[in-house]
């Protein structure tokens, strides 16, 4: 399962790029607004500072709702830099854009995916990548993780060559049980990564083999 880090903020791409753990990036207009990104030059120049920290696709999402206005910016934006992926919402318009854009050799990542029809209908449309968003689910009191499941099935049953992109991950939790699910990439925060390292027996061990270490060659 690959990685994706859910993030506009360069200082944590550059840690998880050198740590060596990540194989994209995914962004999202909420994302960016919280780095302070905003204008459309300032937007563009970021996402290709992102695109020149990371190896591997980058996802940036259009804020048009209607289809002339997630092609022309869905254009703009891929030709920024080759590993740009254009995120386009699952809307109407939306769908008939990824269609396009996908003739038109422009990847797509198809967003706020809640269920299985939706996902269904971009991946036939010719997304590259679906993004269902298991903590929003969870949020309202549905198992996001049905979803991830479902979803692999059908895309398995079917040979879509659509990839699952487990968002809105909210645990260490989540993570495992995507890779359990058979999910293509998770994305996630920086820190819910690393929180993959974390157990009490590694930091106590550690401890007391520093501490034998020191105590036989003071
Ligand atoms: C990524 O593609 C999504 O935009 C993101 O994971 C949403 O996460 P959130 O539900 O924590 O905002």
């Amino acid at each position: 399962m690959k990685f994706f880090l859910d993030t506009a903020n360069l200082d944590q791409i550059r840690t998880a790029q050198e740590m060596g753990i990540i194989d994209g990036v995914t962004t999202n207009p909420s994302l960016m607004a919280k780095e302070g990104i905003t204008g459309e030059e300032n937007i563009l120049a970021h996402y290709k500072q992102i695109c020149d920290l990371v190896d591997g696709d980058v996802s940036a999402e259009v804020i048009s709702t209607d289809f002339k206005g997630m092609i022309s910016e869905g254009e703009k934006l891929a030709a920024l830099h080759q590993q740009i992926v254009v995120k386009i919402p699952v809307i109407a318009d939306g769908i008939k854009a990824i269609k396009l854009l996908d003739k038109e050799g422009i990847r797509t990542n198809c967003t706020l995916i809640f269920n299985a029809g939706q996902a269904l209908l971009a991946a036939k449309a010719g997304a590259s990548y679906v993004s269902p968003f298991i903590g929003r689910l969870d949020d309202i009191g549905q198992d996001g993780m049905d979803l991830i499941h479902q979803l692999v099935h059908i895309f398995e049953l079917y040979g879509f060559e659509t990839e699952i992109i487990a968002a809105s991950i909210r645990n260490t939790t989540h993570i495992l049980q995507c890779m359990e699910a058979g999910a293509d990439v998770a994305t996630c925060p920086l820190s819910t990564i690393t929180g993959l390292l974390n157990h009490p027996l590694t930091a106590t061990g550690l401890e007391k083999f520093l501490e034998d270490h020191q105590r036989m060659n003071r």
